[in-house]
């Protein structure tokens, strides 16, 4: 009667990682329990999601290495694993709310998110292919663009080039501060998309920074972001909280790969009581300011909540 936080299946943003060919399901080793599916099953797996109300998914796909180069040049191909996860999504659940990630990462054969020259990140030429890459999401159908990459001033590149294709209704989820975390690693592994080279500290945001995450923030919902996100979720509650307080548009919190995983591990080594730490750390997240959190445990919050 007294909570003044409760957690409800539309909080929940669910990643999803796509593959190609057909009756894949993989599980992610650093990631037990969670899935790179093919798009057959993708149908059923969204259908699924619905049933139980979740009602909003992340799409992250992973490239095949032969495509991966240094233009992104798959990650505009209106015909790439994304657009197709994209419609599929869209046929099998047309009110589910899609959101595709907006990044280099899984397409450079650097593993960056951004085009390279000479060891350093291009920020400007990034930005015009991830603009295109957004073009390319909202025809297939999005509903939500999320640019993951932290390069400057792409949110209000992606806006106009959306509304210079008559895509205005397409809106914009930035992944705002966005911090250079350990925590990524598993992600990593599921996308094979860890760096080739140096980290990313030049355009991922400094662990002990809180007055930056607050202006970049700002800065993206100038520039046009409709949602924006603090990124890991546990070690940033404090962000979260500031963020909250400083914007009147919807925060979302990234619990992220690293986290899911400590859960795992120690629930598996009989340390934590899974349940009750999955629960706990997304009320605390949701206490903190979020008001959307993508997890890889909207499945199991939502089997746990109905209990
Ligand atoms: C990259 C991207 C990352 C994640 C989402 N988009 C990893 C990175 O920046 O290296 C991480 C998500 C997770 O760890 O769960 N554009």
């Amino acid at each position: 009667m007294v909570a003044e936080t409760r957690l409800g299946p539309d909080d929940f943003i669910v990643p999803l990682f796509v593959v190609e060919g057909s009756q894949v399901k993989e599980e992610i080793a650093s990631m037990p329990g969670y899935y790179r599916i093919s798009l057959d099953f993708l149908k059923a797996e969204v259908k699924e999601l619905w049933s139980m109300g979740l009602k909003s998914v992340l799409i992250f796909v992973k490239c095949k290495d032969e495509l991966k180069d240094n233009r992104g040049t798959e990650a505009i191909n209106r015909d790439g694993l994304m657009q197709r996860a994209i419609r599929e999504v869209k046929n099998a659940c047309p009110d589910m709310v899609v959101m595709s990630d907006v990044a280099l990462d899984p397409y450079s054969s650097f593993g960056h998110d951004g085009i390279v020259k000479d060891n350093q990140i291009l920020n400007d030429p990034t930005v015009d292919v991830l603009a295109a890459m957004s073009v390319s999401h909202a025809e297939a159908g999005v509903d939500f663009v999320a640019p993951s990459d932290m390069m400057d001033g792409r949110v209000r590149v992606i806006r106009r080039t959306l509304e210079e294709n008559n895509l205005s209704d397409v809106g914009i989820m930035s992944y705002s501060a966005k911090y250079a975390s350990c925590f990524y690693g598993p992600f990593r592994e599921a996308l094979d998309s860890a760096p080739g080279f140096g980290d990313k500290k030049t355009y991922q945001m400094d662990f002990s920074n809180r007055l930056e995450a607050i202006k970049e923030t700002l800065m993206d919902i100038e520039e046009g972001a409709d949602i924006v996100m603090v990124k890991p979720a546990l070690s940033y509650l404090d962000i979260i909280r500031e963020v909250k307080n400083a914007v009147q548009v919807p925060v979302s919190a990234y619990n992220i790969s690293g986290e899911y995983a400590m859960i795992k591990a120690a629930a598996k080594m009989g340390w934590l009581d899974e349940d009750k730490a999955i629960i706990e750390t997304l009320t605390s997240i949701k206490r903190a300011g979020a008001d959307l959190i993508a997890t890889y445990f909207a499945k199991d919050a939502v089997r746990l909540i109905g209990q």
